[in-house]
């Protein structure tokens, strides 16, 4: 039997509408593609009628639109959501907003759209220039503040998040991203940054005479002295968050930069006690219905198979080849080597470790 699965990734579309320098989608090797409507269908339906069949262990009750591309861009998005939600599943989505705006937000709500993550990311103008578009940071802002007045006016059912990303200076990880200066802040000038930006949305939330769960100090406390080192998530009203989130190192994107003058000073730890712990959380299938056991695996290498009219999910899920790949990284690990590329260099096995000491 399956291991149950808390959110299952679909890739509707690998096209993307930016081109954002920190993400892994430009070195994508697969062809821009679009999932075939009818496949996709076929999908949810073998989910459906395996969680009708096996109600005391469901395979899974989420699936979220996101992967290596823009989900809105897939021309029968709504429908795709509604198929979702008619089969007894929920529909997740993250974007990045770019082209969301009111009518195809409240296209979706009214497809019943579960929950809407918009990677939003950059506070400032600067940073905005890494993700390759020509849509100013204003009209892009500008639309966001209206889609969350939007959100909160209709006082739509589903949840709203917002991500913020940010990489503080201090840390290790920053290190390997210094060929995005604009992305890193003194944890001082980051709380005006996201002073600025909170006002606006408590702004929005006074207009609607809204009260937030979450005071201003609360959100700012956290980034006291640049402490704050995982995601987090602070909820403003019942459906509305912010999700602040690192910047992370792709696996290869770590291996790359490790082998330049990173590399001089940083190197891959195995951490003790390694295991992997992603499997049930995000593994997805991509638009041309390649299966990968989880999200921080872009390149494909790790394909269980492909799912296709002659070969099912469940198939797969059930194959000698996946269950003997999960055996093998959810045990202690104790050699890398044994395990296939991405896992060995993935940093949820791995950490940063400076070679010396971060001022010789
Ligand atoms: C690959 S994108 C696909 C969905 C959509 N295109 C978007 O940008 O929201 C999924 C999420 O991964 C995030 N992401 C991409 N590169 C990242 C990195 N290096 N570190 C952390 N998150 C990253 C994106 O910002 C986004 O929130
Ligand atoms: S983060 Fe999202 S928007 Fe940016 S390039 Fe990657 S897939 Fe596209
Ligand atoms: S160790 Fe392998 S399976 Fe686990 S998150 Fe990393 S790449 Fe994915």
């Amino acid at each position: 039997m399956p291991p149950y699965i808390e959110r299952l990734v679909i890739e509707l579309t690998n096209r993307c509408n930016m081109k954002c320098l920190f993400c892994p989608h430009h070195v994508l090797k697969t062809r821009r593609k679009d999932m075939d409507f009818e496949l996709f269908k076929k999908i949810i339906k073998d989910i459906s009628d395996y969680n009708s069949a096996n109600s005391e262990n469901r395979l899974t009750d989420i699936i979220i639109f996101t992967g290596m591309g823009e989900q809105l861009l897939y021309s029968k998005f709504n429908d795709a959501v509604k198929y979702v939600v008619s089969n007894g599943l929920k529909a997740h989505l993250t974007t990045n907003g770019l082209i969301l705006n009111d009518e195809k937000y409240s296209g979706m709500v009214t497809s019943g759209i579960d929950y809407v993550n918009i990677s939003f990311h950059n506070l400032t103008k600067d940073s905005f220039k890494y993700r390759g578009t020509k849509v100013s940071y204003q009209k892009y802002y500008n639309n966001l503040l209206s889609l969350i007045d939007l959100h909160l006016h209709k006082q739509f059912s589903n949840h709203l998040e917002i991500s913020v990303m940010y990489s503080l200076p201090d840390s290790k990880e920053a290190f390997l991203w210094d060929q995005l200066p604009s992305m890193h802040f003194s944890s001082y000038q980051y709380i005006l940054l996201l002073l600025d930006f909170l006002r606006d949305i408590f702004n929005l939330l006074d207009k609607r005479n809204i009260i937030p769960e979450t005071g201003i100090g609360d959100l700012l406390g956290v980034y006291e002295n640049g402490t704050i080192k995982n995601s987090t998530v602070f909820n403003l009203t019942k459906n509305l968050s912010l999700h602040f989130t690192p910047l992370q190192h792709q696996v290869f994107n770590t291996r790359e930069k490790l082998k330049g003058e990173a590399g001089k000073k940083i190197e891959l730890v195995k951490k003790h006690n390694a295991h992997c712990y992603y499997l049930r959380g995000c593994p997805m299938i991509f638009s041309n219905g390649d299966f990968i056991p989880c999200g921080s695996e872009s390149t494909g290498e790790l394909t269980m198979g492909t799912v296709s009219f002659e070969t099912s999910f469940i198939s797969i899920l059930n194959s000698e080849k996946y269950r003997q790949f999960v055996k093998l990284i959810t045990a202690p690990i104790d050699d890398l080597n044994k395990l296939p590329f991405p896992c060995r260099e993935c940093m949820v096995l791995n950490e940063l470790k400076w070679k010396s000491s971060p001022l010789c």
